[in-house]
């Protein structure tokens, strides 16, 4: 046991990398403060570049959560996206491919035929009820950091997903909040040189929900990894 009280899995890391997934439907549960600390903790081992540390988090729990699920909800639908950072242009070739593929495993477990755009707008609007979550931690770097200060922070994202994993806690890292960047400030009283990089909605996995049913796929590793050796 940890001092959390929750039993600490003794998994190694390839343990971790295998059974984390991104979680679309959470139980009310909360998680104990304890346990949330303990993630943070962990993932203030994330490196970065000098050391400058550049993330810094935003944490809700309890009513903080509702009033931030249901403030957004609002926000979302009478505003359009406007992101810190440009969202992707483009998606084509493989990343086209890929995107359309976990796209259709998502709506395909929760029985949303190809085509239904009405369907998969609604699964989308999820994003902004946390999809149940009963926590969200959003993750900003500084403006002067540039394109590294936010690669840093995606660094201390994923750190934070295996810390969570590693405690029982169900995670899904999501850009979408992103978009709302304006209200995501106003909310918590961000500084105006913070940067939102993206969310992570956490808690405990409503493992019978069929959402959460579905594994996404990798590449082979040798259509990624390219080799020099003379
Ligand atoms: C930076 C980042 C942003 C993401 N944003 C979203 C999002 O807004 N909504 C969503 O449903 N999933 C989001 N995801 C989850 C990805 O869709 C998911 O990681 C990917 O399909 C691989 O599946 P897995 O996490 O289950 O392994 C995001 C993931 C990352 C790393």
């Amino acid at each position: 046991m940890t001092d959390t009280g929750i039993a600490a899995a003794d998994v190694s890391l390839s343990e971790l990398l295998e059974a984390r997934i991104s979680c679309r439907a959470f139980l009310p549960t909360q998680v104990p403060r304890g346990v949330i600390e303990r993630i943070l903790e962990l993932a203030q081992q994330t490196p970065s570049w000098c050391n400058t540390q550049p993330w810094q988090v935003a944490i809700t729990e309890g009513e903080g959560t509702d009033r931030f699920r249901s403030g957004l909800s609002e926000y979302v639908l009478a505003n359009p996206q406007e992101p810190d950072f440009d969202f992707p242009r483009d998606y084509r070739g493989e990343h086209r491919l890929r995107r359309r593929e976990c796209a259709m495993q998502l709506y395909s477990s929760v029985g949303i035929a190809a085509g239904d755009r009405a369907a998969s707008a609604e699964q989308t609007m999820k994003n902004f009820t946390l999809f149940g979550a009963p926590h969200v931690a959003i993750v900003t770097t500084h403006e002067s950091l540039g394109t590294y200060g936010a690669v840093d922070c995606g660094l201390y994202v994923e750190t934070f997903l295996l810390a969570a994993q590693s405690l029982g806690v169900a995670t899904i890292p999501q850009a979408a909040l992103a978009g709302s960047s304006r209200f995501i400030h106003d909310f918590f009283s961000l500084a105006e040189d913070r940067r939102v990089v993206c969310a992570i909605s956490f808690g405990y996995s409503d493992v019978e929900n069929p959402v959460n049913g579905f594994r996404t796929t990798r590449e082979a590793v040798e259509n990624v990894a390219q080799w020099v050796s003379r």
